[in-house]
Formats: structure tokens, sequence, C-alpha cells
């Protein structure tokens, strides 16, 4: 069998075929992945062959997803793929951002450069191609908006009919935008994310429209290539932290099952250790991960973040997550709203920029490095996960010393920016330069 379902449940491991529409263990629940039994390929060939691919003008050698075809073989063929060149993402050296972080250098892999803006670009080629592989015809997914908008995207570009529903009142205009603008069906509820997951879980199964939330398992296998065009840029040099922020910890699954995979496959010689960011008044992941019993995650009812996109209290991939931080031997640390914003703003200065979440970032390392747990010599690569124009109304506040925190605290604005009122006369504004 080339590809198959495997439940994730280390007790249960219940395997089934690619083609059921199911997004847990039938048998205890668990959350499912795909799994590869026979797969066997040489992977210096694959190196080469996916080298020579970029040059190359073929639409899916041209994505960054599919260019790494082979180590994401769900598919019997390519037919029902639907790319905007997603991926191809850069890697940025950022010594600034290295210095504010305590380190000698630091690289930035910036998935905001994504045709959507965000990395679930990656994930969302590949979940709407298994989508319309099954001839599902409407797709649906709870978002803090990333997820929406690239559902709503590529939903558009396969003909899929796109349901989007976002908490009302807490996602970022950029995301909403966007959502409207690809023609998605798009409804605010009044409840927090975990919630309307719930919701949408039980009306997908009622109605038979497809999930694309992270927990279908497909969309992961796509958001793997981050770690695979990462590698392929550093000449498969593997970094000693990968840094990155977690919310519903789908990424941070998909990163370590990519790592776990190539490296099993003999790609890699090592693991990278998996640094996992939370804002502080979001972070039941952190909990868990000091928690000394690990059985269950402790969700956090009301989750406060101004970095709406990992405002989740409730992260459904918890377990696949700690597996792979645990197996990466890496870390969570957990971060306040006055530290994302100065690091937001530090990434920004540097020419780069991003949206709150992804700054999560910097400002973990920071503290990492402080702490002693990162070596201020360590090779480094942040992943930045959204574009610095999801979210301009909080850059305005910051700036403008207008950002306030959950509760009401102003959030001091240490590298603000204030644009300055003139008056149209050469005379003052030549006195003020
Ligand atoms: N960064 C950004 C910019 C995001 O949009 C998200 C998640 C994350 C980080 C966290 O990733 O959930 O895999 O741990 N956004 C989702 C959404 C939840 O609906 O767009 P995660």
């Amino acid at each position: 069998m080339p590809a198959e379902l495997v439940c994730f449940e280390p007790t249960c491991r219940a395997r089934f075929a690619v083609t059921e529409v199911i997004y847990n263990c039938p048998r205890c629940g668990g959350l499912l992945e795909t799994g590869y039994p026979d797969w066997k390929q040489d992977p210096e060939q694959l190196k080469a062959a996916w080298r020579a691919r970029r040059t190359c003008n073929l639409p899916l050698d041209q994505s960054g997803v599919w260019r790494y075809r082979e180590i994401i073989p769900f598919l019997e063929d390519l037919d029902s793929v639907v790319t905007l060149r997603e991926g191809n993402t850069p890697l940025l050296a950022a010594p600034q951002a290295a210095e504010y972080g305590g380190l000698d250098r630091l690289v930035f892999k910036h998935q905001g450069f994504n045709p959507t803006g965000s990395f679930k670009d990656n994930g969302m080629t590949s979940g709407v191609a298994q989508a319309r592989r099954l001839g599902m015809r409407r797709v649906a997914c709870v978002s803090t908006g990333n997820t929406s908008a690239s559902m709503a995207a590529y939903a558009g570009a396969g003909g899929l009919e796109a349901l989007i529903f976002i908490p009302h009142g807490n996602i970022s205009y950029g995301k909403l935008a966007q959502a409207l603008e690809y023609g998605a069906r798009t409804f605010q509820v009044e409840a927090n994310f975990d919630q309307i997951l719930a919701l949408v879980r039980v009306l997908a199964e009622r109605m038979g429209i497809y999930l694309l939330n992270s927990i279908n398992p497909f969309r992961i296998e796509g958001q793997k290539t981050i770690m695979a065009e990462m590698l392929d840029q550093r000449d498969w040099s593997v970094p000693d932290w990968i840094v990155l922020p977690g919310g519903n910890l789908g990424n941070t699954s998909a990163f370590g099952k990519a790592l776990r995979e190539l490296k099993q496959w003999g790609f890699i010689q090592k693991l990278p250790r998996l640094a996992v960011i939370q804002a502080e008044g979001a972070a039941p992941f952190f909990d868990l991960f000091q928690a000394a019993r690990q059985d269950r995650l402790a969700a956090v009812a009301h989750p406060e973040t101004l970095a709406t996109a990992i405002k989740i209290g409730d992260p459904v991939s918890w377990p696949k997550a700690l597996k792979e931080v645990s197996e990466s031997q890496g870390v969570v640390e957990k971060v306040t709203e006055q530290e994302i914003a100065d690091a937001k703003a530090v990434i920004g200065k540097a020419g780069i920029g991003c949206e709150p979440a992804s700054a999560a970032t910097l400002a973990g390392i920071r503290k990492l490095t402080v702490a002693g747990v990162m070596r201020r010599d360590a090779d480094v690569v942040a992943v930045l996960t959204g574009n610095v124009l999801k979210d301009p109304d909080y850059i305005y506040r910051y700036h403008t010393g207008q950002l306030e925190a959950p509760g009401g605290r102003l959030i001091q604005p240490t590298f603000g920016n204030r644009p300055v009122v003139m008056p149209n006369d050469p005379e003052k504004i030549a006195a003020l330069l």
C-alpha cells in the first residue's frame, strides 16, 4: 500500500484507506496521519531532481510544495492539484533581529511570501487536491483568518464552494477581506475559535462538507514541504533549532513529521530542535509541556492575545505536537504582548516585516537565549508565518502608542515610528529634516 491513514495513538495505530473521509480514528477517536510504509527512494537522486525542478516551467515543478511531491505521495495522480505557485519562500538573514534575540546570526524562513500571505498555502494546495480527488464540492474551515484566506483562494481556483466560519470581531481585516474577495461564503460566529471548530466538525459530517482545518492530515502533508524547502535552500545542512509560533499546533506537527521522515528516509542525519512559542494569554501547550503529567491538555477557556492568529485555547493537534517537540528535544516558551509587539517592530525595521503571531518567534528566541537554553552561536531558523500586511491596524496602533493589550494595558511603543503631520510648507519641513 503506497499511502494510508494511520491512527496517531500508539496504542491503536489502526489503518485506513486514504480515500476514506475521516478526520479522527473511527476506532479510538485519535488523530490521523498519513503513512507511507513502503517508501523507498534514493535521497541523493531526489535532492538533485528537486534542484533541477527549480528551473523548470511546469506548474507543479514551480510549486514549492509539489516540487517535493515524492515526500507527500498520497495522490494516485496529480490531476486534482490546484497550484498558485505556493511555497518558494525565501530564507532571509536578519543580523539586526539576531542581535535583538541574543544570537550571532539568525535566518527567517518567511512564509508570508506565499500567494495569500501565509504558510497555510503550503497545506491548502494539498488539502484541496485531496478534496477534489474525493469528488467533494464544498469545503469548510474555522479560522483565525489565514486558513480561511488560503482556503478561499484555493477553493476559488479549484472550482469548489468555500464555507468559512470565523470568530466574530476577532480576526484582522486583511484576512477577512481576502476571504470575501476570493469569493468564500463567510460566516462570522459569536463564539471563539475552539467553540466554532466543534460546531463546524458536526456540520461537516452531517452535510458532507470536506473539512480543511489542520486536523485534516492532508493539509499537514503540504506543510511538511516548508521543512524540505528550507533544507534544500541550505544545501541540506540541518540547523540546530527551528523556531515557530504555536496556535492549533498543526504546523508543529507538520514540521516534526517532515523532519522525522526526512531523517528516516536518509535525507538528513540529525533532527533540529523545535522551539514552539505561544502568546502568554493563549498558552495551553506551554502549560502542558511544563506539567508533570502530559496525558491531557488543560484548555484555556478564554484565550486572549492581540496576535489573533494564535488566539486558540484548545489546540486539536496537541498530541502530535507533544510527540514531535519531545522527540526533537525541543522546548515550548511563552511571551507577553509587549514582547511580541517589540519583536515585531524589530523584524519590521530590518526590512522584513511579519504579522504579530510570527513575531512571537523572535520574542521567544530572546527569552531562550537569556535563559541559556539557546546558545548565542546556535544555528537558528525562525519561521515567519504571515505577511506584514495581514494586520495593518495593529502596526499603526503600535507605532502611534495606541495599541492596547487584552485587559486594557497600553503596549509601550518601544520602537515606535509615528507619522508626522505637516503643513504644506517647505520651510517648516526643511527645518524638521
Ligand atoms: N502563525 C500564523 C500567522 C497563523 O495564521 C497561525 C494559525 C499560526 C501561526 C499557528 O499555526 O495553528 O499550526 O499552530 N492560524 C490558523 C488559522 C489557526 O485559522 O489561520 P498552528
